[in-house]
């Protein structure tokens, strides 16, 4: 008998039950032995959003959101963020471990090698509207790399896993740099391998005329902080987007456009946009306790604050408001990062939002430094993708040698009609229903 158990009585039937409970988890499965005779199915959860179930074991990134902690495979994320590079964190995700000087070279010859994409994509790129969004473009492209790569689908080879891992973290830059120049009527790029992979990024969204690109320091750093912070954050909806149809053994690059199209939701990366209409709205500090207002009588939302599993402040929207000050000290002083620390002091100070426990999270200050840096809002959620893109391979790669994980298929309540005849369906009783 296991060491820690949960009993069940059920009451319909008053047998009882012990479950074994491990990792403070009881097995949903476990429940299906709990019936009222031998034709029920048996006792199932339900659980819309899965705000209370493990969908995995995942030893990648670890989150207390009472304490406002994050770190990946065991580093702090604030660690990380100030000693490493985007690229050693990338294989640290990927692999378990940071890279040593060696290791760290060579992945890095290896990304920034296969940062090239086929003339034949970038020609389908420049298929699209003058006006598309470059979400879209970006989604679109990154499903449409499965076509160059059709050796992808064998995704049981370890080898061949590594081999499209390099290919998309090369390549998702170029998709998304290549997007925003199309979505500004401007020339295409190519990369620059003897770059870092920010500053490559740099290089290929602003390049002119100039024979060679130098990003600022200061900027390319911050970007790469930037990407530091975003790389992983264990379930949340893109990443269970990727392990929900990685399940069904589809090839990385289009488990990576679906987990994209997650992410292009405005509930889940496009809130940092949301956040800069916000402070838009609001204008000048001196309007805060108006809006604040507002928010509390519930005619509008304090956009970038609250988040599902922090009930603290997000430990990445700290660093991030760091990173803004180095960046305004290059770009000049922006009246919206000013706006926006006399909402967080407003806030943070005010009962409604203490109660609810509503801290500013990774969303509040990301915009403005991208908006600061030169970016334009709709570029954003692309911006979150490019190393989102990482957490998403290091679950699917999981997944994939996970023994324990199948197709995932849940279940449902069924709340619909019992059994109708055809013939039944133009009665009068049926006419009056359906008129309401
Ligand atoms: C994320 O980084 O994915 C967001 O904070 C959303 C989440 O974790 O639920």
């Amino acid at each position: 008998m296991p060491e820690e158990t949960l009993r069940i009585t059920d009451n319909r039937t008053g047998k009882a039950y012990e479950l074994p409970i491990s990792q403070g988890t009881v097995r949903a499965i476990d429940l299906r032995q709990i019936k009222t005779d031998s034709s029920d199915f048996g006792l199932m959860t339900y659980d819309p959003a899965f705000l209370n179930t493990a969908s995995c074991q995942s030893s990648i990134t670890f989150i207390d959101g009472d304490r406002g902690i994050l770190r990946y495979r065991g580093y702090s994320i604030d660690e990380l963020a100030e000693k490493c590079n985007f690229l050693e964190v990338a294989y640290l995700l990927l692999f378990g471990e940071l890279p040593a000087p060696g290791e760290l070279k060579e992945w890095e010859h290896n990304i920034t090698h296969h940062t090239m994409i086929h003339e034949n994509l970038k020609k389908f790129m420049e298929g699209f509207r003058f006006d598309a969004h470059p979400m879209g473009m970006f989604v679109s492209s990154v499903a449409a790399l499965s076509t160059f790569y059709p050796e992808a689908r064998d995704i049981k080879s370890q080898a061949n896993r590594r081999m499209q891992v390099m290919r998309l973290i090369g390549k998702v830059p170029t998709i998304a740099a290549y997007a925003y120049r199309h979505s500004l009527g401007l020339p295409y790029v190519y990369p620059d391998n003897s770059l870092t992979y920010a500053a490559n990024f740099m290089n290929m969204l602003w390049k002119m005329t100039e024979a060679k690109y130098d990003a600022n320091p200061v900027l390319a750093r911050a970007l790469e902080i930037l990407f530091i912070l975003h790389a992983d954050h264990e379930q949340n909806c893109s990443t269970n987007t990727m392990r929900c149809v990685g399940s069904a053994h589809s090839d990385p690059y289009l488990s990576v456009a679906a987990a994209a199209s997650a992410l292009a939701g405005p509930l889940h990366g496009g809130a940092n946009e949301e956040v800069l209409r916000m402070l838009d709205e609001i204008g000048d500090a001196k309007n805060i306790p108006s809006f604040i207002d507002k928010v509390k009588r519930g005619e509008c939302k304090l956009m970038g604050f609250g988040h599902r599993v922090y009930k603290n402040y997000d430990p990445r929207a700290k660093i991030i408001k760091q990173t803004a000050e180095a960046v305004f000290k290059v770009t000049g002083f922006n009246p919206k990062l000013e706006t926006a620390i006399a909402l967080e002091q407003v806030a943070l100070k005010d009962e409604y939002f203490v109660a609810r426990k509503l801290y500013p999270n990774v969303d509040f200050y990301s915009g403005i430094i991208y908006q600061a840096m030169g970016f334009t809002p709709d570029i954003f959620t692309v911006l979150f993708a490019i190393p989102r893109t990482v957490g998403w391979l290091a679950q699917w790669n999981e997944l994939v040698e996970d023994p324990e994980q199948k197709i995932a298929r849940p279940r449902q309540i069924y709340t619909g009609h019992a059994l109708r005849k055809c013939e039944e369906a133009n009665t009068a009783a049926h006419t009056q229903a359906a008129k309401g």
